[in-house]
């Protein structure tokens, strides 16, 4: 357990002193997960920032278009017990040696990954449908 807040701490520290705006926010002050769905496929905006990150950085390649599982295991599955701390972990980091990429340089990654995790967990619940999404307020 030291081992691994040390390393997160130095992944922290390392996100902080570069020049980006937004930077990761660490685990400690992490905003509860929270989306809001209607009908299936019409989500709140940070959710559907979550989606938009999902296919802009085409996690569909490895875990599948309805994140069914492919090279990668299935984020469904995953999700069930996959908490924000290891999530977190996993994309900032990878799991390089198994195959899953490094998002770490990704700005979009540091920007929604709260979103995408939130776009997962509502995945994974049976809330929120496969595919398209639009926003809640759009008419
Ligand atoms: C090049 C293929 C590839 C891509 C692209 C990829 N992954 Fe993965 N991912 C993997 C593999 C392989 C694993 C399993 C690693 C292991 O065995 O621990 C994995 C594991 C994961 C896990 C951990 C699952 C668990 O059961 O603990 C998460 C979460 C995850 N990926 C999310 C993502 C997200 C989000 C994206 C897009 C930003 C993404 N992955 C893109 C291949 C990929």
């Amino acid at each position: 357990m030291k081992g691994r807040s040390l390393l997160l701490l130095t992944m922290t520290l390392a996100a902080s002193s570069a020049s980006f705006a937004q930077t990761p926010p660490s685990p400690g002050q992490m905003k509860p997960v929270a989306y809001k769905v209607v009908d299936g496929n019409k989500v709140d905006s940070d959710t559907l920032q979550g989606w938009k990150t999902w296919r802009a950085l085409a996690c569909e390649r490895c875990h599948g278009a309805k994140q069914e599982g492919m090279v990668g295991p299935s984020l469904i599955d995953a999700f069930k017990t996959l908490d924000k701390n290891e999530f977190h972990r996993t994309v900032f980091g990878g799991r390089v040696d198994k195959g899953m990429p490094d998002f770490s340089a990704s700005q979009m990654m540091q920007k929604n990954w709260e979103n995408l995790y939130a776009y997962l967990k509502g995945r994974s619940d049976g809330k929120i449908n496969p595919g398209d999404l639009q926003s809640i307020d759009a008419k």
